[in-house]
């Protein structure tokens, strides 16, 4: 392992402590690896025994801000479910679902089409036993009994609508540095004082094993790549082409592949150093859509977008939807109505970083809002 960059922080938590153990036995660890850890070491991971939303947490998430962000996915599921020819027995898939406020305010709108309740199952893709009962506490007043497991792969086979938000992000990416002209993999191992520090590998990285977007890149450059990422969304491709089906993937991250550096810890609401406090910042990384994009139509599906937040909500009816709402509101609720509207839409807050990727089977028509304008991405 080469000399440690600077950027270092004294390990203060008890997962810390854990990967130090680990480090000094087995030597350093992929970024990947300690990404997967950090969130999801089972004692000790970010996820596993906590509720990180809200004020009083570490983060908060579009269906947190405003319930129209969860009422305007519900009239997108509710469209395709008609685009399936409505089928009887169906699934409808979250993965990553949080608190199950997306989940419940989904089901409130998608619930006006008459039929589609009937033969519905809801399936929860989530790894977090905490979350887990937050999420069957929300549900129970929707009035369903979801039905949770630990990977899509996981959930029966049928039609199938599929939403994700924020849950690719989640997902561990590897970091590769260039140096001297060659990509070295960025480990994490231990520095001088025994504290948690990156660092490359010796040995560079193959040049077959580098994307086409990485090799002009200049030296000091990062290049983010998740089979994680990619592996899912490939299940999702596999799924939707194996019956019939389509997926909303809402994340932040870039419409094209390139490199940077986007690996991040936030707590409290703040960013804060990626090495500091394992366990108990959410680390994550922004999503290569372009990367899902490709993974999801090499099974056959067929991807729409990525568009941005902002066009998608305003699209699929956020200001009409406000409209209704303010209606029966009183003073404090209609200023919440568009504060909420404009933190999911404004391009200096969730509209812009935030994007949208739309799936379906091949034989389905184009998907809601992309059959609006003619847009879509094949
Ligand atoms: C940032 S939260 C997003 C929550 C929710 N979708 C929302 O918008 O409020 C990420 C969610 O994905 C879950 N999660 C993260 N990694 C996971 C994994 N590998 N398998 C299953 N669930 C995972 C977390 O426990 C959490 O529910």
């Amino acid at each position: 392992m080469a000399k440690p960059k600077a950027e270092h922080a004294r390990r203060t938590t008890p997962l810390g402590d854990v990967l130090a153990q680990m480090i000094a036995a087995d030597g350093p660890m992929a970024v990947d690896r300690f990404f997967a850890l950090a969130l999801e070491h089972p004692e000790h991971g970010y996820y596993m025994g906590r509720d990180p939303f809200g004020r009083a947490g570490d983060f908060i998430t579009a269906p947190e801000v405003s319930q129209m962000f969860g009422e305007l996915i519900g009239i997108w599921c509710a469209a395709g479910w008609q685009m399936m020819d409505a089928p009887a027995e169906w699934n409808l898939i979250e993965l990553g679902p949080g608190r199950g406020t997306l989940m419940a305010d989904a089901l409130r709108a998608c619930s006006v089409m008459p039929g589609l309740r009937d033969g519905m199952t809801v399936h929860l893709v989530e790894m977090s036993p905490e979350l887990r009962k937050v999420q069957g506490e929300t549900l129970r007043r929707s009035g369903v009994e979801p039905v949770w497991h630990d990977r899509l792969e996981d959930v029966p086979d049928g039609p199938s609508l599929i939403i994700a938000n924020e849950f690719f992000d989640a997902l561990p990416v590897q970091q590769l540095q260039k140096q001297a002209g060659r990509w070295h993999e960025r480990v994490v191992g231990l520095d001088g004082s025994g504290e948690l520090a990156f660092g490359l590998t010796e040995d560079p990285v193959p040049d077959a094993l580098l994307p086409p977007w990485a090799r002009d890149a200049e030296d000091g450059a990062i290049a983010e790549l998740s089979p994680a990422r990619e592996a899912a969304a490939k299940e999702i491709g596999r799924r939707i082409t194996s019956h019939i089906g389509a997926a909303l993937i809402i994340d932040y991250g870039h419409a094209r592949s390139g490199v940077g550096d986007t690996l991040q810890a936030i707590a409290r609401h703040q960013f804060a150093d990626v090495l500091a406090r394992p366990g108990e910042a959410d680390i994550t990384s922004h999503v290569d859509f372009e990367a899902l994009a490709a993974a999801i139509t090499a099974e056959g599906a067929k991807a729409y977008g990525p568009v941005t937040q902002g066009e998608f909500l305003t699209k699929m009816g956020l200001r009409e939807r406000e409209e209704m709402l303010r209606k029966r509101a009183d003073a404090r609720a209609r200023i919440r109505l568009s504060k909420g509207a404009q933190r999911l839409v404004a391009g200096n807050q969730m509209g812009q970083l935030f994007k949208v990727l739309a799936v379906t089977h091949p034989d389905m028509p184009k998907p809601a809002p992309f059959n609006i304008e003619p847009e879509g991405r094949a």
